[in-house]
């Protein structure tokens, strides 16, 4: 259909009222179908363009060429139906606007929804710290055993850390340089240096027979490098009974060993010296690397000192009521944290408390 706005007046060659009529009808017919025929938003505002277009739209091509060049008789009629175009063209619009806003809307909805029939998004769960995994293991070796676990206070007396353990005030391991004490308490309080303190309070609220092991944190006055930390954990264990000797030691910590490292391994006891033992030991274990043949990690000797123990010092039954001649006893205590370096073969004590995900992600299995 060729558009007839683009024609002047003249061109129109209306004659009668009924022509002027038929013109505009025509003309409203077309964008009706112009309309119904936008079916997107973009389409729509085109032929909102060529309807309603301020300058060469259709509707301003009719009030500035027809309305003006008509004779003065014609314009009221043009004027009229000029006008009726125009609304019917406004309400088109905002009818065909406001009918895809509804289907936007509609669409937003659908998307938006929430499916509740979806499973829940899962959390990552962060898997056991390494060095707990660790002390899990070695507490699980004693826990089969028929050992309890025992727990004491981080916060500790000087009594408890050193005095009862036959640790002299003179002692080394009572320098300040070793144990972070606690200003302003009236008591002597401090960070305990070793989980030993809970081989007091374990006999002093119970009676023998008695097997105790007891994990946690203790704290030294040392600044952080590959093998030092201001905190760190250890594990104690302790057996009262009749007649326990140094055999039933070693029995128990060699089937340790073997238990945490595999079958292969072997230990060999050192003689050594703890306040709190007599006699003292360290034990060795076989390299869990180099299975004794010498590498980096046991600097050749093909051993890995592992922990320290001992027959439990008569002192300390004296400290907390037993009877020294009727029971003996022995005990043992490790660093968590070098076991752990040992058996996950992590070179550097640091690492463990970066609380880097990509270090400590390979150890979720
Ligand atoms: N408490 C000692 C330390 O921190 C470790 C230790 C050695 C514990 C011998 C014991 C033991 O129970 O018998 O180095």
């Amino acid at each position: 259909m060729p558009d007839r706005t683009t024609q002047s007046w003249a061109e129109l060659n209306v004659a009668s009222p009924d022509d002027l009529a038929g013109l505009f009808q025509a003309l409203a017919a077309e964008l009706a179908a112009d309309v119904a025929a936008a079916g997107e938003e973009a389409a729509l505002r085109a032929v909102r363009d060529r309807w309603l277009g301020r300058k060469s739209g259709r509707l301003a091509r009719i009030r500035d060429q027809w309305l003006a060049a008509a004779p003065r008789e014609w314009k009221p009629a043009v004027g009229q139906l000029y006008n009726a175009l125009a609304r019917q063209a406004e309400s088109e619009f905002a009818r065909a606007q406001a009918r895809f806003a509804a289907v936007q809307a509609q669409a937003m909805i659908v998307e938006d929804a929430v499916d509740t029939t979806l499973p829940g998004r899962a959390q990552p769960a962060g898997p056991a710290h390494p060095v707990l995994r660790i002390l899990d293991r070695i507490t699980d070796v004693f826990v089969r055993l028929g050992y309890s676990v025992a727990t004491g206070p981080e916060i500790e007396t000087a009594y408890y850390n050193f005095e009862a353990l036959n640790i002299p005030a003179d002692h080394p391991a009572r320098d300040d340089q070793d144990t972070i004490y606690l200003a302003g308490a009236g008591e002597e309080l401090l960070l305990r240096t070793h989980t030993s303190p809970v081989q007091i309070r374990a006999m002093q609220a119970q009676e023998p027979p008695l097997r105790i092991v007891a994990p946690g944190r203790v704290y030294r006055h040392d600044a952080p490098d590959a093998s030092h930390s201001p905190m760190f954990h250890q594990i104690e264990g302790l057996a009262v009974d009749r007649d326990l000797t140094l055999g039933d030691l070693k029995g128990t910590l060699d089937h340790f060993a073997r238990e945490l490292f595999g079958a292969a391994a072997t230990t060999r006891f050192r003689p050594s010296y703890f306040p709190f033992t007599e006699p003292s030991a360290e034990m060795d274990v076989s390299c869990i690397l180099c299975h004794g043949a010498g590498c980096r990690a046991c600097k050749q000797t093909g051993w890995i000192e592992i922990l320290g123990c001992g027959m439990i010092h008569p002192a300390l039954y004296r400290a907390v009521g037993y009877d020294a001649a009727r029971w003996s006893g022995f005990a043992f205590g490790m660093g968590v944290e070098r076991v752990a370096m040992l058996y996950y073969g992590v070179d550097d004590l640091q690492r463990f408390y970066s609380g880097d995900l990509r270090f400590l992600e390979q150890f979720a299995t």
